[in-house]
């Protein structure tokens, strides 16, 4: 298989980010070729500053990187490196039909929260034209399989779409038609207010925190006013974290303790020691990196050099079976 994942550069990835996408992506890497890529051209849809681009982009890559990437068996590129990827998208625009795109959630979700009356507020073509782009990320990489976390399966089918549209109109198979593999958690790791985490709710827990920050975000979790004695449920915040953070033969272990009874403050505590133990030999080398920033170019544009050749051989596929003489 050939397995392709991309993360948007908004900021050190948290931990939804981790267990939706970085973890489950990169437990492919021993035995698949893996193509990793930080998705700058998708984050420019929030007009970041320059600053924060080029920032989060090199937070992201040592993320990935202090997370086990191992840029000797994959690739890691980024996105605004490889052209190819813009020429494929204007191509594919053409193919997509716009109520698609109307139906996207990404947009979707941004419409229901305008006022009727002004719909397009804050809309920008970036945003509406997501999916395409993302299209165009999966399709120049001939990709096989897609692991992304449910937020994401709508755009994989919408490529997978395209791309059989794009074949049936010229009669003529140049894409590899991804599969796409819902990561294992069955529901997204939920944010300080039990909602999704996400950054846009800024319920969020970035990873590689030092220890204090950590415990006063995890003291936000909100909590009922049980006493400490009180056996606790299995369900909410405060466990599915730590459930995320539990293997299986050890879960068996903390229901018990949360039947029995324990004060919540006790829970927040050990979440916060859970999450500071997961990740402390990554936060190690997340800091090496960060310090390092000429090693990680290095590691980029090795990436992209490698990267580029086949998608530079896709592309003149396709532009033959369009018809332009290349
Ligand atoms: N849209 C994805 C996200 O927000 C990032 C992404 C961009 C991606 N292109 C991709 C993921 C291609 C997988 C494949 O998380």
């Amino acid at each position: 298989m050939i397995i392709l994942t991309g993360i948007k550069p908004t900021g050190v990835p948290h931990l939804g980010n981790y267990f939706g996408a970085i973890a489950p992506a990169l437990a492919y890497q021993n035995q698949h070729r893996c193509l990793f890529f930080i998705a700058d051209y998708h984050a420019l849809v929030n007009q970041p500053s320059a600053e924060q681009l080029a920032r989060h982009s090199v937070e992201v890559a040592a993320t990935w990187l202090a997370c086990g990437l191992d840029p000797e068996h994959s690739l890691l590129y980024r996105q605004s490196d490889i052209p190819e990827i813009f020429e494929l998208q204007w191509i594919l625009t053409c193919f997509t039909a716009k109520g698609v795109l109307n139906r996207s959630h990404a947009y979707k979700a941004k419409l229901d929260q305008n006022p009727p009356e002004h719909p397009d507020d804050g809309i920008t073509m970036g945003l509406f034209n997501y999916p395409v782009l993302m299209a165009a990320d999966i399709l120049i990489s001939q990709a096989t399989c897609i692991p992304v976390g449910v937020d994401q399966q709508q755009h994989v089918e919408i490529t997978r779409d395209l791309a059989l549209k794009f074949h049936h109109h010229y009669g003529q198979d140049v894409f590899t038609i991804p599969e796409l593999k819902l990561t294992p958690h069955r529901r997204p790791v939920p944010g300080l207010d039990n909602r999704k985490m996400s950054k846009s709710y800024n319920n969020h827990i970035p990873l590689f925190l030092p220890m204090q920050q950590l415990q006063k975000l995890i003291a936000k979790i909100p909590t009922d006013s049980s006493t400490p004695t009180a056996p606790k449920p299995t369900t909410g915040v405060i466990y599915e974290l730590h459930k995320a953070l539990t293997s299986p033969e050890e879960l068996a272990g903390l229901d018990d303790k949360l039947a029995q009874g324990c004060g919540w403050g006790e829970l927040k505590e050990q979440l916060a020691r859970k999450i500071t133990h997961h990740f402390a030999e990554a936060t190690e080398r997340y800091h090496t990196y960060m310090n390092r920033p000429a090693e990680i170019e290095d590691i980029l544009a090795q990436g992209a050099a490698q990267f580029r050749p086949a998608a530079r051989k896709l592309l003149a596929q396709v532009k033959a079976v369009i018809g332009f003489s290349t």
